[in-house]
């Protein structure tokens, strides 16, 4: 048996609740005051929020040809609670109610005792494909005969991983089958490495090129590809939550109703690789703005969810709705999560660091089990609204704020503007340019 993490972290008391009411309401300063207050930030650290994480002269050292960074809105997702531990959640994203949505159903899953989680080890997988193989009975034989070596060789890439406790774990052979009289079969060698808190992109890398001359020596053929895996399903978080009905009564509709309506939409997605695309993206709404906020290989982590969402063969939802015996909502998600606390972008991203330390996660492990959480209340919080009174409503009053912005609008003239465009239900720049002009000069 693998080991399994569940226990969020070891229990602080100095960890600030997640429950902030009212924080939405507050000016931007105002919520500067409200953190400093809650998390001991300092003045630098301060600063770095209002600098957008990033000066140019550090981007410089993470990619080439720089030419400036590119900002996005940093927001908190509150009211969470994964494991009896509350977290103050940052997320990077341009979607206007993704935050809010998710806070708002965090919310609700914290009156059914909040989430519950466990992840697998951070266990990734690198591929080493081997062709022009005379025999693959023969060579699989081979190579699994050697594997306590290939493992070694492996671990002699990474004596710093060694140390803390990772490494190099198993060795797999599978075949490829061909198709059509012209195709050739091929092996490819799965090597399955511990990379603790890394993502282990490079450090499995490393070990694949290091052993691949080998594998294609004892496969008496040649090697090709190595690299990792972004299907990463040896690294799967796993989260549940359940609603109290009460928590889901929406404008007309009672909670019984929008529970049923909720768990219709998830066996749509699961009947339906249309809607389950969409039900997925839902997930990703919450998911991704905290991998962007940590630092974290957003790209490596929608491959992987996509990829396990299709693993069958057909493509499902990762989360999954229906009513437990009390009649309350029970939801669980499943996914990859190769995310990392250190290594990467993390060592030369301030900002990257700083949403770390507001979300108060030790380890890489533990910061995936919160992502997870996050991915569920965001799908909750669209599948709620779309059982009910729809998507629009609440995200047109919101989108009303984009616009108002784009028409000129400043300070509190954008929440003025945008509720007078939400109300009269045409929110276009020209209804916002002739409704600030009236505002200005009234
Ligand atoms: C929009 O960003 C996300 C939704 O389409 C998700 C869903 O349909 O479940 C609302």
């Amino acid at each position: 048996m693998q080991e399994r993490s569940s226990s969020a972290s070891v229990a602080d008391a100095d960890r600030p609740s997640s429950r902030v009411p009212g924080f939405y309401r507050l000016s931007l300063d105002d919520r500067h005051r409200e953190l400093v207050r809650r998390l001991s930030l300092d003045e630098n650290e301060r600063a770095l929020l209002l600098g957008g994480g990033l000066q140019p002269a550090a981007a410089d050292h993470i990619v080439e040809n720089v030419i400036g960074t590119y900002a996005l809105p940093l927001g908190l997702g509150l009211n969470f609670q994964v494991n009896g531990q509350d977290y103050l959640v940052p997320m990077c994203v341009e979607e206007p109610s993704v935050i809010a949505a998710a806070s708002n159903a965090a919310r609700m899953v914290r009156e059914g005792g909040g989430f519950t989680a466990d992840a697998d080890p951070p266990l990734m997988i690198v591929q080493v494909q081997l062709y022009d193989v005379p025999d693959n009975a023969a060579a699989t034989q081979a190579i699994v005969a050697q594997k306590a070596e290939l493992l070694a060789t492996c671990d002699a890439q990474q004596p710093g991983l060694l140390k803390i406790g990772g490494g190099a774990r198993e060795l797999h052979v599978r075949e490829l089958e061909a198709s059509g009289p012209k195709q050739h079969g091929m092996l490819v060698v799965h090597i399955v490495a511990d990379c603790r808190d890394a993502m282990g992109a490079n450090m499995v890398n490393t070990m694949a090129e290091a052993v691949a001359p080998r594998l294609a020596a004892l496969a008496r053929g040649r090697f090709g590809l190595r690299i990792l895996s972004n299907l990463a399903d040896r690294r799967v978080v796993r989260v549940s939550c359940r609603v109290p009905t009460e928590m889901l009564v929406s404008d007309g509709f009672s909670g019984s109703e929008v529970a049923d309506g909720i768990v219709l939409a998830s066996r749509f997605a699961e009947l339906d690789p249309y809607r389950a695309a969409t039900h997925n993206k839902g997930i990703m709404n919450g998911v991704d703005p905290v991998v962007i906020a940590t630092g974290n290989d957003w790209r490596g982590i929608e491959a992987g969810a996509h990829s396990y969402a299709a693993r069958e063969g057909v493509y499902r939802p990762l989360a999954i709705w229906r009513r437990d015996e009390k009649g309350w909502l029970r939801g669980q998600l499943a996914m990859p999560m190769a995310v990392a606390t250190v290594g990467g972008t993390l060592r030369a991203h301030p900002g990257a660091r700083l949403s770390l330390k507001i979300l108060g996660v030790r380890t890489g492990t533990e910061l995936g089990m919160v992502i997870g959480a996050v991915g569920l209340a965001s799908n909750l919080a669209a599948l709620r609204a779309l059982a009910a009174e729809g998507i629009q409503h609440g995200h047109m009053a919101l989108h009303a704020r984009s616009v108002a912005v784009s028409a000129g609008a400043t300070g509190a003239l954008v929440d003025d503007v945008a509720a007078e465009l939400a109300r009269g239900g045409q929110i276009t720049i020209e209804n916002a340019t002739a409704i600030l002009a009236r505002l200005r000069n009234p």
